[in-house]
């Protein structure tokens, strides 16, 4: 970084390590040339800074948009100072991971900007900008932070998607212009752009380099990656703030979202700076994830005691560690149409309250976990009947409906208090381990009614993070869960408050294998939650054997979604030796580094988890469909420590895959093979019928 005193920090170069620089090196390395109106008819431009503004001649998006009543909108931050780890900056430095605080004044604008950037450990790089209001109200529309990246980055990757279907990559070449990913949708969004990557074109799992940026805000924001004609290409983020959404007294003060920035060659290596940062959280969950059941799919809303007790014993007897009540135990909700906003357990469901359920999941050894939905409310519900102005609105009337159901407004501190005292007394009550906190719902015209309808959704996104840090404080060790119809609110802003995200409400494994492989572009294994359903998919209608099922589910936090009341004994036995399985390797997948791919093509997806001292991998082979050539390819193992040998052999569990027949080295005794061969060879893939996996385990013999 280029932190000059006259104008806002630079950054010359964030990716690969160039090794120690010396001052003069460093002052000429830089990822955008000098473009100072050599050519006539161009501005005497500089290049933009970490929040670009228009006095450098920068005419693409400035980083900060705003103005008094029409005036200060174009600022120029000078009077720069520059700390690191508390102390004044020295001339040069090279710090390594660091945090560097900058702040810098607007005089004439009457602005102080601030911006913290920080290297982490694990090499991710991360930046927030904050502003200061020092006059006058100032109407801030934007305030984004901007990274550059070189010109044979591309090509950009970013995702899309829906319900059930969440997490779908879209490529697109880098063409001057902006590709912009703006959400209004007041939650991370089942479409989110999850993470913009520019990429060298072609790049892969294995190769390319690769800079990414992450904004970790669970309510609207914005992704951009804007090639201006002059060449330059930035990668930005930021929070999205709606109309009139800000307005800041003087005095007042505004910080934004961290905007996470990761760099690799190839998209594993990008993917493996978030997973350890993640991993080296203070509160990151155990590698030991109990083994989860989650009723949804084996009763909705049918709560009956007799049969969710015979489900609790069910789930025991298969292995199961956490049993997880979901929606349907609460107020009038027999149905999707009422009862949100009422926390008390209903009567009618539960004539003898949780405790008899509770107590027989905890004596069946199992914690108890419960669904909720704090943000939400359904008309037909006490509290919307109570308290209509706490449901959000920008106009007279309601927003349009989603799920038949609206957002609480929990930004206005009666409506925040109403629920966190509900919420409490549920977990006062009952030996609660576990929540599955959905948000089902977009915030539309989600203004705030006693307010006139201002819009609310930046207050109500602090309000969330608020009570889940409140809820967790006053029950430490309990775990939540971040869904919003599945995952539609998966971010590091979450994540700062939760311990796992459900990845979809898709379980068949056919999907699951690419919303697994996806979202684990941000998430390490160990907070998807990625569960073995029915052999029909209640979502797809699409049928699938056990092994597909499990061992596709394997490769994040192992739960049940079924009901296990409709299982013969035989699917049950099956399904413990898989809980087995997972039980068994439940450390090297929660803390192994994923290698995605090379996939060897002719439909076959291949991936492992490697252990971090290279002793063992764990690998599988996923025939997606047909083979077209009828003869499978080899599928190259990465990941393993290329000088050592290591003895392969295939993991199996149940019945065999459909259509299965095994290659020469198929074999329970293995083969033993150098990495470096494993690597660069591989080993041939099995012949699959279509949809199917083996699982195929690496250990170190010398
Ligand atoms: C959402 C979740 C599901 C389930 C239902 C309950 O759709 O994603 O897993 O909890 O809500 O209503």
């Amino acid at each position: 970084m280029e932190c000059p005193p006259d104008r806002l920090p630079l950054v010359r170069h964030w990716g690969s390590d160039l090794g120690p620089l010396d001052e003069e090196a460093a002052r000429a390395v830089c990822l955008i040339g000098e473009r100072s109106g050599r050519l006539s008819g161009e501005l005497d431009a500089r290049p933009p800074s970490l929040v670009p503004e228009a006095w450098t001649g920068w005419t693409g998006r400035p980083g900060l948009v705003g103005s008094r009543n029409g005036r200060d909108w174009s600022p120029r931050f000078s009077g720069v100072s520059v700390r690191i780890g508390g102390t004044e900056a020295p001339s040069y430095t090279e710090a390594g991971a660091a945090g560097l605080e900058v702040a810098a004044d607007d005089a004439e604008g009457l602005l102080r900007l601030t911006l913290t950037v920080e290297m982490l450990a694990s090499g991710l790089l991360r930046v927030r900008a904050g502003l200061v209001n020092g006059g006058g109200t100032y109407d801030l529309q934007e305030l984004s932070v901007a990274l550059p990246v070189p010109t044979h980055a591309a090509e950009l990757i970013d995702f899309s998607g829906r319900w059930g279907m969440e997490r779908q990559a879209q490529r697109l070449e880098f063409a001057v212009g902006a590709h912009v990913r703006e959400n209004r949708r007041g939650r991370t969004g089942l479409d989110s752009a999850y993470l913009l990557h520019a990429t060298e074109p072609g790049s892969d799992f294995v190769g390319g380099e690769t800079w990414a940026v992450h904004v970790a805000w669970s309510g609207n924001h914005r992704h951009v990656a804007e090639h201006d004609s002059t060449g330059i290409r930035l990668l930005s983020g930021g929070e999205h703030l709606l109309p009139g959404e800000l307005r800041l007294a003087e005095g007042e003060g505004y910080t934004g979202p961290w905007v996470y920035a990761s760099y690799g060659d190839g998209l594993d290596r990008v993917a493996h700076r978030f997973h350890s940062h993640l991993r080296s959280r203070p509160g990151h969950v155990s590698p030991r994830r109990p083994v989860t059941l989650n009723t949804w799919e084996a009763v909705y809303f049918d709560h009956d005691e007799k049969r969710l007790l015979e489900l609790a014993r069910l789930a025991a007897e298969v292995g199961v560690e956490r049993f997880v009540l979901d929606d349907g135990w609460f107020g009038g909700r027999r149905h999707s149409r009422a009862g949100l906003g009422d926390w008390t357990v209903s009567p009618d469901a539960w004539p003898h309250g949780l405790q008899p359920l509770v107590n027989a999941v905890l004596e069946h050894g199992m914690e108890f976990g419960l669904w909720v939905e704090p943000e939400m409310v359904n008309l037909d519900s006490d509290l919307a009947r109570a308290h209509p102005e706490w449901i959000t609105a920008a106009r007279s009337e309601l927003p349009v409906e989603q799920r038949n159901q609206h957002v609480l407004d929990l930004s206005l501190p009666d409506c925040y208090e109403a629920v966190r005292r509900q919420l409490l007394a549920i977990l006062d009550e009952y030996p609660i381990s576990f929540l599955k906190w959905d948000h089902n719902r977009d915030h539309v015209e989600a203004g705030v009614r006693p307010r006139g309808g201002v819009p609310g959704v930046h207050a109500r996104t602090a309000a969330a993070y608020r009570l889940l840090a409140e809820v967790r404080a006053a029950h430490p060790g309990l775990e939540i869960e971040s869904c919003a119809a599945g995952g539609g609110r998966v971010d590091l802003g979450i994540l700062e408050h939760t311990d796992r995200v459900w990845v979809s409400d898709v379980s068949d494994p056919l999907e699951r294998q690419r919303l697994l492989r996806w979202t684990g572009q941000l998430l390490p294994t160990e907070l998807m939650g990625s569960h073995i359903a029915s052999p029909r998919s209640h979502t797809t209608s699409r049928t699938h054997d056990l092994s597909f099922r499990g061992a596709t589910a394997l490769f994040g936090h192992l739960g049940v979604e079924w009901d296990l009341g409709a299982t013969t004994p035989e699917d049950r036995a099956e399904l413990a030796a898989w809980i087995t399985l997972y039980k068994e390797y439940r450390e090297l997948i929660h803390t192994g580094t994923l290698w995605r791919g090379p996939d060897p093509g002719e439909g076959i997806w291949s991936q492992g988890v490697v252990a971090g001292d290279g002793t063992k991998g764990l690998y599988s082979l996923t025939s997606l469909t047909w083979c077209p050539t009828g003869a499978p390819p080899s599928a190259r193992l990465r990941g393993l420590d290329a000088h050592r040998r290591y003895r392969v052999r295939p993991l199996t569990v149940g019945s065999p895959a459909a259509g299965f027949s095994a290659p020469a080295w198929w074999d329970e005794q293995g083969v033993v093979v150098p990495g470096s061969a494993l690597a660069r060879v591989g080993l041939p893939v099995p012949v699959m019928h279509p949809e199917q996996t083996v699982l195929v385990l690496a250990e170190r013999v010398d």
